[in-house]
């Protein structure tokens, strides 16, 4: 096929006609350049729906100009779709994230481009997806057209995420700096949920790690295991220490040994360097990362992952603040289940033990209405904050209410206690 090369994103993304699914690349490699240039091409189309997991710096495509232009679709929510979510201006599609693949390639949700950010090229002609393959891989297998942003920043990436250059319709050279995230300082809460976390780590045990600050604290923590682990949807940062001291080794892993398998990494630039070329780093389609019965393979998988509200009876709520969307399902149910599927493996959620400042207990009777529940009470087992562990499994919802309020802020265990006797009739 001939690739048209361009001289501007706009020209790339000029391929676009009215009435498209796009599929755009997502996390950190969220191709901010073509997008940019999709907000204005978008204006002189009609009904074009952009499909999308959580995207960064994609303002751009927020603006109200484009209602009736394009609609986004989100299995996943960020910065500027929460908004749109919130007002009713864009759609949320709660999905497992090892699902997605599969709805792309079996045709269930057709699409017709797919817009990504990728390495250059390398002597075989063959581009990478980088830092990101999650569903991208599985979209680019379907679509009918691929416009590329070839970025010389852009990590080459072992796995799954190669594509030959002549795959692409059109592309766009354009130096462009990746999205960078800095390692949150660890507050005294993170820090505490992140020591009871590690009591539950030893070694050999093969990790998932979730979003947010609490994966980087529990990894802080485990600076004298042995001979860990990696198999995760991400990854960010907190690992590097761990590799460099030669704590995550790999070694024991059944699947992959030596390597660690993700699907898409986001951080800082020393996390984009450790990635490049690395073949110790293998970036896999979503589908057979996020997969039980893959994940189940090794033993004594350690799933951590975080919650917004837990109510007494062990109902994990994750992708919403009551009917407000905030993030997605994502992988936490995925392996959730696959680490308690593993011989020796521990699911975990782990979350401050309130939010707002304080004023508000995460730990609930009931969940807020419209709360999604994105890992049932059956499927829990530890739930972590920073005032110790509880441990649900075979549990009644008498021992759950009580081994829960025992980790709420000292500040909400009266009023919990009274509302557990008053809403579920439990007396502890
Ligand atoms: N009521 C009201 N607001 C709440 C709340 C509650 N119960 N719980 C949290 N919040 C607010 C926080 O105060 C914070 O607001 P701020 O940004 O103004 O400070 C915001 O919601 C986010 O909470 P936080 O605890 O900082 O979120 P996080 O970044 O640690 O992410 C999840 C936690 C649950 C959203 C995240 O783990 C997630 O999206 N999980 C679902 C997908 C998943 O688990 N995938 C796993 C594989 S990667």
């Amino acid at each position: 096929m001939t690739v048209r090369i361009c001289d501007s994103a706009l020209e790339a993304v000029s391929i676009i006609e009215d009435n498209e699914v796009i599929w755009t690349h997502s996390m950190a490699a969220t191709p901010r350049v073509l997008l940019d240039a999709l907000a204005k091409h978008a204006k002189t189309r009609q009904n074009l729906t952009l499909l999308q997991l959580h995207t960064e710096r994609s303002d751009s495509l927020a603006s109200p100009d484009l209602f009736g232009h394009l609609r986004h679709r989100c299995f996943f929510s960020s910065a500027s779709t929460r908004p749109l979510l919130a007002k009713g201006n864009a759609d949320y599609v709660p999905m497992f994230l090892s699902e997605l693949p599969l709805l792309f390639r079996s045709g269930e949700q057709p699409i017709d481009t797919a817009i990504i950010q990728v390495s250059p090229p390398d002597k075989h002609g063959v581009c990478t997806m980088g830092i990101s393959v999650e569903a991208t891989n599985a979209a680019c297998l379907v679509v009918k057209k691929i416009i590329a942003h070839i970025n010389p920043k852009m990590p080459k990436t072992h796995g799954d995420g190669f594509i030959p250059y002549d795959r692409f319709h059109s592309v766009y050279w354009q130096d462009d700096q990746l999205p960078l995230h800095p390692q949150i300082e660890l507050d005294d809460v993170t820090l505490a949920i992140g020591k009871n976390v590690a009591q539950l780590i030893n070694d050999g045990d093969c990790l998932q790690m979730g979003i947010g600050a609490i994966p980087d604290a529990v990894l802080s923590c485990l600076t004298d295991r042995k001979d860990l682990g990696v198999h995760t949807e991400m990854f960010s940062d907190g690992l590097l220490d761990l590799v460099d001291a030669g704590v995550i080794t790999n070694r024991l892993k059944r699947t992959h040994p030596g390597k660690i398998v993700t699907g898409f990494a986001v951080g800082t630039q020393r996390l984009y360097d450790f990635v490049d070329d690395n073949p110790q780093v293998v970036f896999l389609d979503i589908e057979y990362v996020n997969d039980t019965a893959i994940i189940k393979r090794n033993d004594n998988v350690a799933a951590i992952n975080s919650a917004l509200q837990v109510d007494l009876s062990g109902q994990v709520c994750a992708d919403s603040i009551g009917t407000t969307i905030y993030s997605g399902v994502g992988g936490q149910m995925d392996f959730i289940r696959g680490a308690s599927l593993s011989k020796g493996g521990k699911a975990i959620i782990a979350l401050p033990s309130t939010a707002k400042h304080g004023q508000l207990s995460r730990i609930v009777p009931t969940l807020d209405a419209g709360a999604g529940v994105v890992t049932t009470r059956a499927h829990v087992q530890y739930i972590v904050t920073e005032f110790g562990i509880a441990n649900l499994r075979n549990k009644s919802l008498k021992e759950r209410a009580k081994a829960l309020i025992e980790i709420s802020h000292p500040d909400f265990r009266i009023e919990l206690t009274e509302n557990c006797r008053k809403i579920w009739g439990i007396t502890l």
